[in-house]
């Protein structure tokens, strides 16, 4: 690896403390994705990393099993034991990193920062990224001379009256010479408020002597934004949740009410689908064009909704596809189900699909009718423009031909005369 590689370490062997949830914060929840997936998404496009480390620390099992089963490989997994500090997280990160060339360094809890913004820092060799923000609290503040160069970088607990007014805060970025860095941390002592090793005291003796940049992000408040508590993550959950349905909303897809509607990541809604208040479509879901959902409908993953389908109030759908110009309007759960193409499926239709211990398909076929409070036990199949009759309960493997009518519990088949 040459001396202008540039490697990647995100920080996340944190014991995630000020949570208080027990649970890592890398891998919290936010709209469908964990925090450390953002990082690892944003870092993405540098492409000029060479080598990644994911530092975990009490949490590291739970770290690395996401990873192994995540979309994200060339990872490698370094551990902090007993976390000391941001500096002793890179004291124990170096050991698996290269000799030679740059790391950029990424915490685990900020999945705001944009992959431009990274890109522009990386640019500069070694470099700092900062913010102006109106309320810096809890951040470390960025001091500087008369002629504008870094001196300090001063964390929250250890500021004065004077300090704690600075309004330029570190971000928590940085591309530092991985031979600098490591004789910087190598002399780290904890003689600070928190009595921790504070990776900012070797960030600033790196970037002084080989005359780093500091860069400073205006208008970066919302972007730099940290989770350490819960109620800094609402705060992220709000921005992310905006930028996602300002997306939508920018392609097409027409959402009643933005405050009351929630969308994760990774869904695709085709334009002219009309979301009405109330409703959830979980990461992955599927959508087409010109369709109608809700008011509170709830999608959950392996949903998918043709063009021109309908899923109005109180449906809940998972690993279900509701066909081309299909209905299910009121109060209905598929489960494992397909709807082909023009039925409609009646109030109160359950699919009951879990045994106690599998999943089983049922398919309902084109143009069928499924009647109102209906139960189809799966494994099961009704065939095109089959009807059941309201109240009918279509038992386990005794499929539905097509044309036919059925009725009763269990449903049998059904003549007008009989
Ligand atoms: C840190 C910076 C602060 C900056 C802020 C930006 C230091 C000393 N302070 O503060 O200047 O304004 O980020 O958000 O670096 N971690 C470990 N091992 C540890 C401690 C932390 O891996 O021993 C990880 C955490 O999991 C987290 C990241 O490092 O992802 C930052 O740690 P955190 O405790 O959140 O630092 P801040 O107090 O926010
Ligand atoms: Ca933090």
């Amino acid at each position: 690896m040459s001396a202008s590689s540039l490697h990647l370490l995100v920080l996340a062997a944190g014991n995630s403390t000020r949570l208080r949830t027990g649970h890592p914060k890398a891998l919290l929840d936010l709209c469908g994705r964990p925090l450390l997936s953002y990082i690892l998404s944003h870092a993405e496009p540098l492409q000029v990393a060479s080598k990644t480390v994911v530092l975990g620390g009490n949490h590291i099992q739970a770290i690395t099993s996401w990873l192994q089963g995540s979309e994200y490989s060339d990872w490698s997994i370094a551990l902090q034991e007993n976390p000391r500090g941001t500096g002793h997280a890179v004291q124990c990160a170096l050991e698996q990193l290269p000799d030679e060339g740059r790391v950029l360094i990424l915490c685990g809890d900020t999945p705001l920062l944009r992959p431009e913004t990274l890109q522009e820092l990386v640019k500069h060799g070694d470099a700092l990224m900062t913010a102006r923000v109106a309320d810096p609290s809890g951040y470390g503040r960025i001091q500087r001379d008369d002629d504008g160069n870094l001196t300090a970088i001063i964390e929250d607990a250890d500021t004065d009256e004077e300090t704690r007014l600075i309004n330029e805060m570190n971000a928590g970025v940085y591309v530092l010479d991985l031979a600098a860095l490591r004789a910087a941390v190598a002399k780290l002592d904890s003689d600070n408020a928190q009595g921790e090793l504070y990776l900012t005291d070797a960030a600033l003796e790196v970037l002084t002597e080989r005359g780093g940049a500091t860069l400073c992000l205006e208008d970066g408040e919302e972007e730099i934004a940290g989770v350490n508590t819960l109620v800094d993550f609402s705060e992220v959950v709000a921005v992310m949740r905006w930028q996602i349905l300002e997306a939508h909303l920018l392609a097409g897809v027409i959402i009643d009410d933005p405050s009351s509607t929630w969308v994760e990541h990774d869904v695709s809604i085709g334009p002219g689908t009309r979301i009405r208040p109330g409703s959830v479509l979980h990461a992955g879901v599927r959508v087409g064009k010109d369709c109608e959902l809700g008011p509170y409908v709830r999608l959950r993953a392996g949903a998918v909704i043709e063009d021109g389908a309908l899923a109005g109030n109180f449906v809940e759908m998972k690993n279900s596809t509701l066909g081309a110009g299909a209905k299910a309007k009121h109060l209905t759960y598929l489960g494992n189900t397909t709807v082909e193409e023009f039925a409609n499926v009646g109030c109160g239709t359950i699919t009951a699909n879990y045994d106690g211990k599998k999943k089983h398909p049922t398919v309902i076929g084109s143009r069928a009718s499924i009647g109102s409070g209906t139960i189809l036990v799966a494994p099961v199949k009704i065939g095109a423009g089959a009807t059941t009759a309201a109240g009918s309960v279509v038992t386990a493997g005794k499929d539905v031909p097509a044309g036919t009518v059925v009725a009763g519990i269990p449903a049998k088949p059904f003549s007008p005369k009989s």
